[in-house]
């Protein structure tokens, strides 16, 4: 036992909670909490108005009759129900997936290379397991997901953001980012996009970019991931077709049950063209074995038992209302930010005046009782601090109307800060919060 990595008490270097730090692997190093999970204690404070987390909104959920269909599962198939499955995913369930995915445009998709996964998040780890060697660079929009930029990071991937405007990724930046990188000697292994309802952008990739964003990659050479998990919640409108349905062979599609159901059974998948489902299949029997048989078969009862789709357009009018009471509310209390207008989805991206840093002012808005999410958590290279990302999922339209009511108040302070003292003056002394943030007495 000589190193410091065996003898945890010679270990004088690494952190000093953990003896076992040198004996990680170098990718242990690069795993980070989310910003998002970081607050999760706080906002989770009855007293709080999360504007922060993404967690759907399952008030309306059939609970009766799942539990009717849970009963019925066990007593019929019992057995199969608690057994381990395939690799893949069960047979009747990606049989259910290929009509789910006929609403986004994918006409005649074959369940043989759907892969089920649990969630799409593990459908994003192991896509990344599959192509990234370290430094090998994914194309991710700018901003991205929080939940993908972390698991890019904690595979070794190194990112280049793409800029967007209110149509989604743009064409011509895409083509000058996969020039650059190139240039730069870094070999370029995908593009990672979410087209529908941007997390946490809120805006939709226009039907006139997607055959172009299609072109760019397959002319290129870059294989697209494309993120769709919230593509049915829109507002207004059925689904633009999907990204795959332009590039059969150049597209990995993911789905998820989280948002157009539930996020309970942990259930999403892959799509993807013939060899890459049969690498996916054997990097997820190596990750889990099999996905959970119960959670696929209460799903294929769901889909095939109940009227899902009304169910889905419950969801998009609840999600619509709280939408429209966020819009409202920033128009009334916060006119001197920008913001963008969702026409579907959970989230709306706010620009704030000038010189304001939303990481450094979270603080004051926790205290005031509301919580966001800082721009920073999606960008790769700590951007985005006069960015924040307002859920509008969850609390409802009253609450979210008080919810940014009490941000306003923060704002305007800070922005009072920054106009007397200039750009870059951030108070970072939570004590020094004056009455003129602290919620109205009769506070929701
Ligand atoms: C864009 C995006 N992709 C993937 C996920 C992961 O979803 P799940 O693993 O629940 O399917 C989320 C969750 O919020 C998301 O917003």
């Amino acid at each position: 036992m000589s190193t410091q990595a065996q003898n945890p008490d010679s270990n004088q270097q690494g952190n000093r909670l953990d003896p076992w730090f040198n004996a990680y692997a170098e990718r242990a190093h690069n795993l980070r909490a989310s910003e998002i999970r970081a607050l999760f204690s706080v906002v989770s404070r009855p007293e709080v108005v999360s504007l922060a987390g993404g967690m759907p909104n399952l008030k309306d959920l059939p609970l009766d009759q799942l539990a009717e269909s849970a009963k019925r599962l066990i007593s019929a198939h019992g057995a199969q129900a608690m057994q381990y499955g395939s690799g893949q995913g069960w047979e009747v369930l990606r049989e259910r997936i290929t009509e789910v995915m006929s609403y986004d445009g994918i006409v005649g998709a074959d369940p043989d290379d759907v892969v089920i996964t649990t969630g799409s998040q593990q459908a994003l780890d192991l896509m990344t397991e599959l192509f990234i060697d370290p430094g090998d660079v994914i194309l991710c929009e700018a901003p991205s997901y929080v939940g993908a930029l972390g698991v890019f990071r904690a595979r070794q991937a190194d990112i280049a953001h793409v800029p967007m405007d209110d149509k989604g990724i743009i064409p011509a930046e895409l083509e000058r980012v996969i020039r650059e990188v190139r240039a730069s000697g870094r070999t370029i292994k995908m593009l990672y996009t979410i087209p529908n309802f941007h997390n946490p952008m809120g805006v939709t990739l226009s039907l006139e970019r997607r055959p172009q964003i299609t072109e760019i990659c397959m002319r290129e050479g870059v294989l697209i991931m494309e993120d769709n998990p919230y593509g049915l919640l829109g507002f207004h409108s059925d689904p633009m077709p999907a990204l795959k349905s332009f590039s059969p062979e150049g597209v990995v599609y993911l789905g998820s049950f989280s948002k157009m159901f539930a996020p309970g059974f942990r259930i999403g998948w892959a799509y993807a063209p013939h060899a890459i489902r049969d690498k996916l299949v054997l990097a997820s029997e190596s990750a889990i074995l099999s996905p959970s048989m119960i959670g696929q078969m209460a799903i294929a009862d769901y889909l095939s038992s109940y009227d899902w789709y009304s169910q889905v357009k419950t969801f998009r009018a609840m999600y619509a209302e709280r939408c429209q009471a966020m819009m409202d509310a920033l128009e009334e209390f916060m006119p001197d930010c920008e913001w963008t207008h969702p026409d579907g989805g959970f989230y709306t991206w706010v620009t704030l005046p000038e010189g304001l840093d939303a990481k450094s002012m979270l603080p004051r808005a926790v205290r005031a009782q509301v919580a966001y999410v800082s721009g920073t958590a999606f960008y790769y290279n700590g951007e985005g601090a006069d960015h924040m990302r307002l859920s509008f999922c969850y609390p409802t339209p009253e609450r979210i109307r008080e919810g940014v009511r009490r941000l306003a108040t923060v704002v305007n302070a800070e922005k009072e800060l920054v106009d007397m003292f200039g750009a870059g003056f951030h108070r970072r002394n939570i004590d020094d919060v004056g009455p003129g943030v602290a919620p109205a007495p009769n506070a929701l």
